[in-house]
């Protein structure tokens, strides 16, 4: 599903991003350009950043989040 509308960027991208090494939302905008509009899906890749660093924290979060 897409995250982030204004760049067209589904979370399937944003976890290669942060599998490759992306730790913040400024690095997955630097990687794939999500974030770099309107702003408003940045909560979304904190979701899947946290989700990446502490899923034990978040196990309850659908998947695909
Ligand atoms: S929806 Fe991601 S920058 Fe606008």
């Amino acid at each position: 599903m897409y995250v982030c509308i204004c760049e067209a960027v589904p979370d399937t991208v944003i976890r290669s991003c942060i599998a490759r090494g992306a730790s913040t939302v400024d690095e997955v905008g630097d990687a794939c350009g999500a974030g770099t509009g309107c702003g408003s899906c940045h909560d979304h890749i904190d979701v899947l950043l946290t989700a990446s660093y502490a899923p034990s924290e978040i196990a309850g979060l659908p998947a695909t989040a």
